[in-house]
């Protein structure tokens, strides 16, 4: 099938992009999609497998797809968005490729019906933030792929059903810290890409840092998790960095607890959050959260 002609056509290039003309024919076939039984007339299906790649789509209807089907294949399209149900009652699915669309959002509930989906492939999309239900019931999944994309955090209680979960990528996004509470549920991981982010390699990641070594204990794998900050840690890498140059941290954190009693000099609890003077500890970078009674009124 034909329909979606290239745009360089001769004489269909005007205005090629945005004809309504054009729209509608695409949301036709993609309503194709939504038939049921048999092959979607958008898609190519060879055994379980259902092939629906660099078709042009914009939309998703309802998918009714071949009974038993394991794999669901949709990267190269434009999609950039998907209706709460588009995956209801896929629940043989077993390999789904959402790769290399314009997705900005995803409905939480979007892949609850997925109880056997073993693969997910959500890279280079426009993700900006996950709701912590998006992957509730995904008990079977060995393989998630979140990397290029433009996430800024990891929700806690995100990844809490993927105790399964081997193979897991964040490479390529937004973060600058993460939560070690939010990855502890992850007993089975064996590999973790974490590059291409602008980490702050400060006290927000010590704890996250101590995770990682248990996981590299277990034998399991971690890429180069380059620091952006703070300034003297630029371009380090973190798995090098000893946990010694956060004790500073803890040191910090009972400064905190003291100010709090009244005993500590402000200038000195306080001291992470002004300019940085040239001979303080590397960690700090200024970074510190200036959680003191300073500015209560109550100090000296
Ligand atoms: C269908 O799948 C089989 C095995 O996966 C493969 O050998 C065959 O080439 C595929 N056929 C088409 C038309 O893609
Ligand atoms: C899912 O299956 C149920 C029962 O067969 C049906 O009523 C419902 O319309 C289906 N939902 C979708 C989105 O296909
Ligand atoms: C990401 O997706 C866009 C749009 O489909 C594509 O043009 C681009 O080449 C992809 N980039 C990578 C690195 O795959
Ligand atoms: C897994 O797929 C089988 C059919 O292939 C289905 O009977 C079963 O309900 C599915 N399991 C879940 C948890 O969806």
């Amino acid at each position: 099938m034909q329909l979606l002609a290239t745009p360089s056509k001769r004489g269909q290039g005007r205005g090629f992009q945005s004809s309504p003309a054009l729209l509608g024919l695409l949301y036709v076939v993609s309503g194709l999609l939504g038939r049921a039984a048999g092959c979607p007339s958008a898609c190519v299906c060879n055994g379980t497998e259902v092939d629906c790649s660099g078709r042009g789509l914009f939309s998703l209807p309802p998918l009714s797809l071949p009974a038993g089907t394991s794999t669901l294949l949709l990267p190269n399209n434009r999609l950039s968005a998907l209706p709460a149900m588009a995956f209801a009652n896929a629940t043989s699915l077993e390999r789904l490729d959402l790769s290399n669309n314009f997705l900005d959002n995803l409905p939480g509930a979007l892949f609850h019906d997925l109880g056997n989906l073993s693969q997910l492939v959500l890279r280079n999309n426009s993700l900006t933030a996950l709701d912590r239900d998006l992957f509730q019931g995904l008990l079977q999944l060995r393989w998630l792929d979140l990397s290029l994309n433009g996430l800024s955090a990891v929700p806690l209680g995100l990844l809490d059903d993927l105790s399964g979960l081997t193979w897991l990528s964040l490479a390529a996004n937004r973060l600058h810290a993460l939560e070690r509470a939010a990855f502890e549920p992850l007993a089975n991981l064996q590999h973790l890409q974490l590059g291409g982010n602008p980490w702050e390699c400060d006290c927000n990641l010590r704890d996250f840092k101590h995770w990682m070594e248990w996981l590299l204990y277990r034998g399991g794998r971690v890429d180069a998790v380059e620091c952006t900050l703070p300034k003297d840690l630029r371009g380090r890498d973190i798995r090098g960095v000893p946990v010694e140059m956060f004790n500073y941290c803890l040191q910090l954190e009972d400064e905190n607890v003291a100010a709090k009693g009244g005993q500590t000099p402000c200038s000195r609890a306080g001291a992470g959050a002004g300019a940085q003077p040239s001979g303080s500890p590397p960690v700090v970078g200024g970074r510190a959260p200036p959680r003191t009674a300073c500015g209560s009124g109550t100090g000296p």
